[in-house]
């Protein structure tokens, strides 16, 4: 997707969004007062001083500096990009993305245009599997494969005839409407002219994001050519490594899972809704991404990842445990069901029956099969092998937060590695993420007596921006020449055009300017986050003072500037007694 995030976006998104359900989804947050708490996941603590405000929408750890914003957040534990961030917090809060410039600027009119039009085509190619004059050899391959109607109507599998141009008779009617079936992924352009049906001969599997909408489609031959399936391609509507086949499907089914089956194909969620189990989803081709995970988190607190009996299985597995290691938490479970040397789910189910697949005794959890595939790379019977089994072992563990099962794990590994627990827990200190580069080093807590009263003032703002609404006279203050004295200015201004500003909202508008950096610096002062009684004294004491003291300064400028005593009685009319020539004023 091409052109900037509006800024306007940003702050409807701060504002639907809630730092402590975004933090506490990685890290447990425990409340404390008005605030609430956990150890800090980006230094290694005992006590927590890791803390989240939920009015000021901020983080704040008070033994190593680290803070920001839900945004932030994200960009720090999870490694994300900016954009990346944003669009996490825009799926979690339902929200599209629109853009700034660029042909894909969504208002949101136009968006649902193309949703709309999806509908259409899911329809369409619905009744071509019914009423298609070639459409039995589709309904026969279903058939040969084990599904029933019942399930493809409820899957709402679909048929696109062979032909070039069945789609586009039936949907293209105009200019507009064939440039946004062009749009949705469903009609390739031509080289000199026209359009033809990116889908041909193919069973239809419609894809739907999690609030029921039609996005895309996955299509299957229905023998053995290839490519066996095709995708629709990336669409301003459609990201495959962000949605799930069937995923609309079991929470339709079911409101409360307890329980999702992450296979890996679109007939394998088919085969499984055939026996009876409906909550199982399906990437779209790609392997599991974080976002995935993220997602499927967020419904459901157990996870089974059903993968093939192959090596590319294992390796899809290890990847998927990978990803998972920085979500584990207490009450979630990560579970592998690995399927017989050449089978898939699909045909383990019909060969072995529900049963087979919901044998509990054959599930092994995340942590048991961490430590089991690490210790069969290793020689345990030498010291040798088992250093490098615990060392092997050390960024897994890392990047597990920390809780009780990473002290199990720890105990564990050191059991197999037959050393001290102590020392197993030493080497595993850190935090996950920290093999990604050097994090943050504590910061020394800067003596608030040492800031200058404008950045005193700009703290308090980020602190407490309705403060900005206790300046009485604005226009005084515009007048004071001091260093950080526009940016101040700036920020009342930014403030008071506002009805609520949140320290969060602050800190997104001034991402990426030249004074990020000051604030960033500001807000890793504790103070950021004390509230005492007297903050607005303390604010309005700091306004006037800069107010007089600028008054001060331009009286004795501009008696500095005089040139004989003469002219002193402009200045003082009654005259001064103190002052008789210029050396007076020095
Ligand atoms: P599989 O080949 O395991 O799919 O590929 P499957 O669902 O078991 O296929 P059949 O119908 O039983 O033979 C797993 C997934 O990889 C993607 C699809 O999403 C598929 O469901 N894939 C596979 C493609 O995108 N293109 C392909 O050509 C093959
Ligand atoms: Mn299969």
């Amino acid at each position: 997707m091409a052109g900037r995030i509006p800024q306007y976006f940003i702050d409807d998104l701060l504002a639907r969004t809630d730092i402590v359900d975004v933090i506490d989804s990685f890290v447990p947050l425990k409340r404390a007062g008005k605030n609430h708490q956990a150890r800090c996941p980006f230094h290694e603590e005992k006590t927590p001083s890791f803390t989240v405000s939920q009015e000021k929408q901020f983080y704040h750890c008070f033994g190593c500096g680290a803070n920001g914003t839900a945004i932030g957040f994200l960009m720090e534990y999870s490694g994300m990009g900016f954009v990346e961030a944003v669009e996490d917090l825009a799926t979690r809060a339902g929200l599209t993305i629109p853009r700034e410039e660029g042909e894909r600027v969504s208002a949101s009119g136009h968006t649902t245009e193309l949703y709309e039009l999806m509908e259409l085509v899911v329809n369409y190619y619905r009744k071509q599997l019914k009423e298609h004059p070639e459409a039995n050899r589709a309904v026969s391959y279903l058939k040969s494969r084990g599904l029933t109607g019942e399930v493809a109507a409820t899957y709402e599998l679909g048929y696109a005839p062979p032909g070039w141009e069945n789609l586009l008779g039936a949907l293209g009617h105009s200019d507009a409407a064939r440039d946004r079936l062009e749009k949705i992924g469903m009609l390739m352009k031509r080289e000199h002219d026209g359009y033809y049906d990116r889908f041909r001969d193919r069973v239809m599997f419609p894809i739907r994001d999690p609030r029921g909408r039609a996005i895309g489609f996955g299509a299957r031959v229905l023998g053995d050519d290839n490519p066996k399936y095709l995708n629709s391609p990336e669409t301003p509507i459609f990201h495959k490594g962000r949605e799930l086949y069937g995923l609309y499907q079991a929470r339709h089914r079911q409101r409360d899972l307890d329980r999702l089956y992450v296979v890996e194909g679109y007939m394998d969620v088919l085969a499984l809704a055939q026996y009876g189990i409906n909550n199982a989803v399906a990437t779209l081709g790609t392997a599991a991404t974080p976002e995935h995970l993220d997602k499927l988190f967020r419904l459901t607190s157990q996870l089974v990842f059903c993968f093939d009996g192959d090596d590319a299985g294992r390796k899809a597995a290890w990847r998927a445990l990978e990803l998972s290691l920085p979500l584990i938490r207490e009450g979630r479970q990560i579970l592998f069901r690995f399927m017989p040397q050449g089978e898939d789910p699909d045909t383990f189910i019909r060969n072995h029956g529900r049963e087979g697949l919901e044998n509990e005794q054959a599930m092994v959890p995340l942590s048991d099969h961490l430590l089991g595939t690490l210790k069969s790379r290793f020689d345990m019977k030498t010291r040798e092998g088992r250093a490098s089994l615990v060392e092997a072992a050390i960024p897994y563990v890392q990047r597990i937060p920390v809780g009780a099962l990473r002290e199990l794990l720890i105990e564990d590994l050191a059991t197999l590695g037959k050393m001290e627990a102590q020392a197993a827990r030493n080497l595993c200190r850190g935090t996950p993420g920290q093999d990604r580069g050097p994090r943050r080093k504590a910061v020394p807590h800067r003596q608030s007596a040492s800031l200058s009263p404008v950045r005193k003032a700009i703290r308090l703002l980020l602190n407490q921006p309705a403060l900005a609404r206790e300046i009485g006279d604005l226009q005084a203050l515009q007048a004071v020449d001091q260093h950080g004295m526009p940016f101040l200015l700036e920020l009342v201004e930014y403030i008071l055009q506002r009805d609520t500003t949140t320290t969060a909202n602050i800190l997104e508008h001034w991402r990426g300017s030249r004074y990020e950096k000051h604030l960033v610096e500001l807000a890793m002062d504790e103070e950021i986050l004390t509230e005492p009684e007297n903050l607005k004294l303390k604010f309005t004491e700091i306004i006037t003072k800069l107010i007089e003291d600028h008054r001060q300064a331009e009286r004795l400028e501009r008696l500095r500037n005089i040139k004989d005593a003469s002219e002193l009685k402009t200045l003082y009319p009654g005259g001064s007694p103190d002052i008789k020539d210029k050396s007076d004023l020095a």
